[in-house]
């Protein structure tokens, strides 16, 4: 997956410092091999071609999208312009229930329905035959015990996507236990991915969604990893004092020696360096007692994984 010299993007080149290491990655349940940094446009604002230009001059070619962005066009021009086998691209569908308070579909058909035609309109988008991950973004926002039906009906589509090579693997986002469990009534292929809110300082709560998603083959992938007082905490300022490095650098280390995947968003060429060096820095390994105490600091704000749950 090497790029050969250079990217160009809109009529400019964007010079590669150097060649990039091969990324490194993670394997999902399905064998499909992952990049763990992945930069996210949904909080690029308008600011999408410069965060994907810097993390593509970076080395960062695994890119996180969703049809809620608004942002698939744009995206899709920047894919046109970088060899699709160069890059990792990960979307995202919205529920079908309702958003925003507004019913959107009658019952489990017309949700499966649905959500096949917002697949293909979403590969049109992006301008590709497939994409690498295909994520439901967020569960029903009634929840999951009224809207159980339907959410198990979103999924059947992403499964028949899946087999209809339209994705190389399939995930949700924001699903707390109670969703994962409806879901996993019926599924046929289980999640490879659950994208989270999740960083230091999350808690008990955190780490046992974590857990129950390690024991079904569920891979926590984490946005929001610098956000939530997640860089103050005094763990992580310990920690990064310790090695003279950034806190955020203990803080993505942190997720990422768990084997959590991680999205983030910056166009700042200081930023996206210090995050590629939290997996690839040999002094940044954290003890146990480390980890542990990120992990449970009681400065932590303890985000809801499940942030989105209640969105609409
Ligand atoms: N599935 C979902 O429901 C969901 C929800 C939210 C987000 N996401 C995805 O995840 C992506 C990332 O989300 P996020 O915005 O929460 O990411 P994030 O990287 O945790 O937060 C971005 C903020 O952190 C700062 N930052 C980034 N790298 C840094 C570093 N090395 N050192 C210090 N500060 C750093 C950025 O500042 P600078 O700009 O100054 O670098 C920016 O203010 C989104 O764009 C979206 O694609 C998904």
């Amino acid at each position: 997956m090497l790029l050969t010299a250079s990217v160009i993007f809109w009529g400019m080149q964007t010079r590669l410092t150097s060649q990039p290491a091969e990324p490194i990655t993670i394997a999902l349940n399905n064998g499909v091999q992952m990049p763990v940094h992945a930069v996210g446009v949904g909080s690029a604002g308008g600011s999408v071609r410069a965060v994907i230009s810097a993390n593509i001059a970076a080395g960062v070619m695994h890119i996180d999208t969703s049809q809620l962005y608004g942002t698939d066009a744009l995206v899709g021009e920047v894919l046109a312009l970088v060899p699709r086998e160069a890059l990792f691209i990960t979307s995202k569908v919205a529920p079908c229930s309702r958003m925003q308070g507004r019913l959107l579909v009658s019952g489990a058909a017309e949700c499966r329905e649905r959500t096949a035609a917002q697949i293909a309109s979403n590969l049109a988008n992006l301008r590709v035959p497939r994409v690498d991950l295909l994520l439901i973004h967020l569960p029903p926002p009634e929840g999951c015990a009224e809207s159980c039906v339907l959410l198990q009906a979103q999924w059947a589509a992403l499964e028949v996507a899946y087999s209809a090579g339209y994705a190389r693997a399939i995930g949700v986002s924001n699903m707390c236990r109670e969703c994962l469990e409806c879901l996993l009534v019926t599924a046929r292929t289980v999640p490879a991915i659950n994208q989270l809110n999740y960083q230091a300082g999350i808690g008990p709560e955190g780490e046992s969604l974590r857990q129950l998603c390690a024991e079904r083959g569920i891979v926590v992938e984490s946005y929001g990893g610098h956000r939530h007082g997640a860089l103050a905490l005094p763990a992580v300022l310990s920690a990064a004092a310790a090695r003279g490095v950034p806190p955020s650098r203990v803080a993505v280390r942190w997720l990422y020696q768990q084997g959590i995947p991680v999205v983030s968003t910056s166009a700042n060429p200081a930023h996206i360096a210090d995050t590629q060096a939290a997996f690839t820095d040999p002094q940044m390994a954290l003890s146990p007692t480390e980890m542990a105490e990120i992990r449970d600091d009681p400065e932590g704000q303890r985000a809801s994984p499940c942030l989105f749950a209640t969105f609409g």
